[in-house]
């Protein structure tokens, strides 16, 4: 079962400060402007995948990058929901990263991306039983073992659901995180695609929140294809997305919040800009709750 994280003392390095405020993910058409122009961006969360693969950051420029930013781990890989076992071999290349550098937490998903040792790119979802209950948390308490510390997971997007499903999403997460002891990773879109694909009940779905255990708040743009949408990562967050980040940063204040965009990736402006709306959000959003409060 999961232990107490392995100390700094023991790794050597010195205990970083929290992330807070509004990063980005890293993208590689911007790599070359941030590090040489240092933008102040908060914090930066980078595809794990594309680091641990040949064509990720070459060393000097992951040096360089976790040297001046503060730095989390998103993978793809874990497979958290699948009847495999956790892969040790890609949880030690995660672990190496960590070993190196200062990273400060890593995510991964609710879902499955391999089964029988067969890879997928796709996040692929899993029936709400009791048996997928213990399925992920024997992954997540494995995965933590070997990571050392707890990790992140994170709300999916569905294009399918299953007559096998016995209880909610939020019910499922719920009985997930709790047992198996880990972190939280809200993303806002997918909660929206969920919402108009699947009809799930946002406000049931946040005020059921285990919010002591939401460590990461992700936002990001969708696809409207007419009779669904879908998490494409590849517009601005929408009007009804900006909505539901503002109903959740009420419950969730000062929780670090990322944006994502992952294709037709746009100057990186554009991404700072949707990063200083969800601040001005955050500011506004607290600012209102402290005038309610006295
Ligand atoms: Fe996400």
């Amino acid at each position: 079962m999961f232990k107490q994280a392995i100390s700094h003392e023991v790794c050597n390095k010195p205990i970083p400060e929290p992330i807070s405020g509004v990063g980005i993910g890293l993208r590689s058409p911007h790599i070359h402007q941030i590090l040489s122009e240092r933008p102040a961006i908060p914090w930066l969360e980078l595809l794990a995948d594309n680091h641990i693969a040949d064509g990720g950051l070459i060393p000097a420029q992951l040096n360089a990058i976790c040297e001046h930013y503060p730095v989390t781990l998103h993978s793809v890989g874990l497979s958290l929901g699948s009847t495999d076992p956790v892969n040790i071999n890609y949880l030690n290349k995660l672990k190496q990263l960590k070993n190196d550098h200062t990273i400060h937490w890593l995510s991964d998903h609710l879902c499955f991306t391999s089964h029988n040792g067969i890879q997928s790119h796709d996040l692929l979802p899993v029936p709400y039983t009791e048996q997928s209950i213990q399925t992920f948390v024997d992954n997540i308490s494995r995965a933590q073992d070997i990571w050392g510390d707890k990790i992140l997971v994170e709300n999916v997007s569905n294009y399918m659901s299953f007559n096998a499903s016995e209880m909610s999403e939020i019910d499922f997460i719920n009985e997930i995180v709790s047992r198996a002891d880990c972190h939280l990773l809200v993303d806002v879109n997918n909660l929206y695609v969920n919402h108009i694909n699947h009809a799930v009940d946002t406000t049931d779905f946040i005020s059921k929140l285990p919010t002591k255990r939401v460590k990461e708040i992700h936002l990001a743009g969708y696809e409207d294809h007419g009779n669904y949408i879908l998490d494409a990562h590849n517009n601005p967050v929408s009007d009804s997305v900006w909505q539901l980040y503002t109903q959740l940063i009420q419950i969730l204040p000062n929780t670090p919040t990322l944006i994502e965009w992952d294709n037709n990736i746009p100057d990186l402006d554009v991404l700072l800009n949707e990063a200083s709306i969800a601040e001005s959000i955050c500011h506004q959003t607290n600012r209102h709750e402290q005038y309610v409060i006295t």
